[in-house]
């Protein structure tokens, strides 16, 4: 296992697998890549990464985009990185083409899977999203929710104003199909950037509300310490990124971009450029890039000690 210069082990992969989408949400981060870019891993390439990834330490991964499900071979991408037996494999998608693939992907090997829902009414879900899909989005969620995954999760991002009064019924929404509801704060990255001013909501309500309502199960450790409480049966997890040190100091995650780049750190640079060891199959000079990415991760948020 790698330990970077901060003791932060190195454990999870987030693969962006394509750096196209079908919505065009008002607050994308777009994983912290460029749309369109002009290089696409193939399957192959990305089970190439994933194996070395995986001699490393690295045996969680997740699928990302872009919107995943646009990949016609995406089956063929969760084969690939099954492939190595990862201890962990979920995907994160809008939700709009699941009903094409979800059966498929699970027989494949995925075992969970994060939809993003920010909102249960359809004109606020239009606005947030683009797409007036949520008709569609709700009929596919009833129709994966009794395929067998091991998990479903909701991701959503709260908006101050838009969408912070639909969390208690989002909770019901969870509780009805056992769901886990992930609360996610806004980041200011890519068109998050422009809207941050509007719509940042800090989740000090929320979890002031959690507090009243539910209770803290504990956090996870492997995963920023995000905080996890439990509501009405539902556990709810907060991703409380901005300006928190405490989540930066628990990440343990890399990102792979679909041109094949490995970022540090959603935020910023430093991003160590794969593509010749992908192209090459040059597996150790690929081991050495990701030793040598691994040991430029520093976190973005640090504690700020005033000097005496
Ligand atoms: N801030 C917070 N979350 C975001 N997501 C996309 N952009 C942002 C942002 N600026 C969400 C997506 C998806 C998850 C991977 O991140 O909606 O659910
Ligand atoms: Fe697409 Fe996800 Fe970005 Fe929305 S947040 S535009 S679904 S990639």
């Amino acid at each position: 296992m790698l330990i970077d210069n901060y003791g932060r082990p190195w454990l999870k992969l987030r693969i962006a697998v394509n750096s196209v989408c079908n919505y065009r949400c008002i607050f994308c981060h777009f994983e912290g890549q460029g749309r369109f870019l002009s290089r696409e891993l193939s399957a192959e390439d990305i089970g190439f990464v994933v194996s070395v990834a995986k001699e490393l330490g690295v045996d969680d991964f997740k699928i990302t985009g872009g919107e995943p499900l646009l990949r016609k071979d995406i089956v063929e991408v969760v084969d690939e990185v099954n492939k190595v037996g990862p201890r962990d494999l979920s995907l994160t998608t809008n939700g709009y083409l699941l009903d094409l693939y979800a059966e498929d992907l699970l027989s494949h090997g995925l075992r969970r899977l994060n939809i993003s829902l920010h909102s249960l009414d359809r004109r606020k879900y239009k606005f947030i999203t683009g797409v007036d899909a949520l008709d569609k989005v709700l009929e596919n969620i009833d129709y994966v929710s009794g395929l067998g995954f091991k998990q479903i999760k909701l991701n959503m991002v709260v908006l101050r104003g838009l969408n912070t009064d639909e969390i208690p019924m989002m909770i019901r929404f969870a509780a009805k199909y056992g769901f886990v509801l992930q609360l996610i704060e806004l980041m200011p990255m890519g068109d998050g950037f422009p809207v941050f001013a509007r719509y940042y909501d800090d989740l000090n309500d929320v979890i002031n509300w959690l507090n009243k309502h539910g209770k803290l199960l504990g956090t996870r450790k492997d995963l920023h310490n995000r905080p996890i409480y439990e509501v009405d049966g539902v556990k709810v997890e907060i991703v409380k990124n901005y300006n928190n040190p405490t989540f930066c100091a628990g990440c343990t995650t890399m990102r792979l971009t679909s041109d094949g780049r490995l970022k540090t750190c959603l935020y910023k640079e430093p991003v160590v450029d794969l593509w010749p060891y992908i192209r090459a199959r040059d597996r150790e000079g690929l081991m050495k890039a990701m030793i040598y990415a691994n040991s430029l991760r520093r976190p973005n948020f640090v504690e700020v000690h005033p000097v005496i």
